[in-house]
C-alpha cells in the first residue's frame, strides 16, 4: 500500500518536473526570420502569450500620453525576455524581445497595435527588429522592414530604436 502511494508520487513529480522543463524552456518557436509574418506574430501575442500580461517599462506604467504618428495616449508592454534583462548595459535588448503598443485615441477609445519583436537576422542593418502594426481586431495593416516605420525610430538608434524608455536605466 505504502509502497504504491509512493510509485504514484513519484510518477506526479516526474511527470509535474518534465512539464515544468516543457513549458520553462519553451521558446518563441515562430519568432524565426524565416517564417515570421503579421499573422504568426499576432498568434505569438494573443494565443501562445496575453501580451495583456506583459510588464510595462518600470518608469512608464499603464497608459500614459502619447505623441503622433501614434496617437494621444498608449500603454506599452514589454514581454519577460526584455523585463528579464533590463536595465540593459549596451542597450541592445536580445532576441525574441517583444514590444507592443497599444495606441488610444483623445477618448481613449482603443486604436490600434504596434509591435516591434527582435527576430535574428531579419533585419541586420536595423538591429533585427519585425515591425507590424494591427487594427484592435488584429487585421494587419503593415508589417516587415517598414521603411516608415524605420525612418522615424531611427532617430533612436542607438536606443536600440526604443523611443520610449532609455535601455540602460
Ligand atoms: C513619425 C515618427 C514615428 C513613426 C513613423 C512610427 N513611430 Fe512608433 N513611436 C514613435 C514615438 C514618438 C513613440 C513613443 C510613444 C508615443 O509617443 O506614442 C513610438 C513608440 C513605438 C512603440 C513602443 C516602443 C518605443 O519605441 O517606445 C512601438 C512598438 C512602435 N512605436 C511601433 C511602430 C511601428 C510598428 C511603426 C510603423 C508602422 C511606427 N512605430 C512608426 C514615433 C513613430
Amino acid at each position: 500500500m505504502i509502497k504504491s502511494i509512493i510509485l504514484t508520487l513519484c510518477v506526479i513529480l516526474i511527470t509535474f518536473c518534465f512539464s515544468w522543463f516543457i513549458f520553462a524552456v519553451k521558446p518563441l518557436e515562430n519568432l524565426d526570420k524565416n517564417n515570421i509574418n503579421a499573422e504568426i506574430l499576432w498568434k505569438i501575442i494573443n494565443t501562445e502569450d496575453n501580451y495583456r500580461k506583459y510588464s510595462f517599462w518600470p518608469d512608464h506604467k499603464g497608459m500614459q500620453p502619447g505623441r503622433a504618428p501614434h496617437g494621444p495616449y498608449h500603454k506599452i508592454y514589454i514581454n519577460d525576455i526584455i523585463r528579464n534583462v533590463i536595465p540593459i548595459s549596451n542597450k541592445t535588448i536580445p532576441e525574441g524581445g517583444i514590444i507592443v503598443k497599444e495606441s488610444f485615441d483623445i477618448d481613449k477609445e482603443f486604436v490600434s497595435i504596434s509591435v516591434m519583436a527582435k527576430v535574428k537576422d531579419c533585419n541586420p542593418s536595423n538591429n533585427d527588429w519585425f515591425w507590424a502594426q494591427y487594427s484592435t481586431d488584429g487585421k494587419a495593416q503593415t508589417s516587415g522592414k517598414i521603411m516608415n516605420c524605420i525612418n522615424c525610430h531611427k532617430a533612436f538608434k542607438k536606443n536600440d530604436f526604443v523611443m520610449f524608455h532609455r535601455l540602460d536605466k
